[in-house]
């Protein structure tokens, strides 16, 4: 059986797009595959700020560990435990100050977890997960993909080197951008996403 995660993270409802689309993306892979289909939405439920407990935590042995270290690796665990049962990871994120949300992040440093899903060897850092596909949804208002605003694209490339750090290479990109140039400017972004989405599920298929 072939397992889906579905992680959403823009903090804007159902306004959202990379929501939108990596909804879509997920549902369109169960539908084909009859796969189950695990969604966390970071923006209802965000992960917290990383603690010292969870610094700390992370070190101790299990059977040290004070009360708040506890909670704290045992959400980050919970949180490694869904990636790591996943064959699909479909992933959205919405621009926010030319990163990602904030909930993101910390569902990042969650999971970037020395040891668990990263690992270091004499040739420098390894990432311990594998055989994953990721898809990747990347909102913004501006233009990223091309031309000068390329350069201010600290969402896309971030995110496929934190996932790749971990061991997720296999990383299919679908973006929507430039919807703040006007409603038609904003349709045609969705229809230009709509259509590249459409190619991608395809060739998946
Ligand atoms: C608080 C806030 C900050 C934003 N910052 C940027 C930005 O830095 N660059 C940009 O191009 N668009 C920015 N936008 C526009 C969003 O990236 C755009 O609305 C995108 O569609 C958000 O993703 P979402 O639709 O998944 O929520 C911002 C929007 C909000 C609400």
């Amino acid at each position: 059986m072939t397992n889906i995660l579905l992680v959403t993270s823009s903090p804007r409802g159902t306004a959202s797009l990379s929501s939108r689309f990596a909804s879509e993306t997920a549902e369109r892979l169960k539908a084909r595959s009859g796969a189950t289909l695990i969604t966390r939405d970071l923006a209802a439920n965000p992960p917290p700020h990383i603690t010292r407990a969870y610094i700390d935590g992370r070190v101790a042995a299990a059977e040290a560990r004070t009360s708040d270290q506890v909670e704290a690796v045992g959400l980050a665990q919970a949180l490694v435990d869904e990636v790591k049962a996943a064959d699909i990871i479909v992933l959205g994120s919405g621009m926010i100050n030319f990163g990602p949300p904030s909930q993101l992040k910390a569902w990042f440093d969650h999971i970037t977890w020395p040891g668990v899903t990263f690992g270091y060897d004499e040739a420098g850092p390894r990432g311990l997960l594998s055989g994953k596909k990721v898809y990747l949804v990347t909102a913004a208002g501006g233009v990223f993909s091309q031309g000068e605003w390329a350069a201010f694209d600290f969402q896309t490339g971030y995110l496929r080197h934190l996932l790749g750090f971990i061991g997720l290479s296999d990383v299919e990109i679908v973006r929507v951008e430039g919807t703040v140039f006007g409603p038609e400017a904003a349709q045609a972004a969705i229809a230009a996403t709509e259509a590249y989405l459409h190619a991608v599920l395809e060739k998946a298929a």
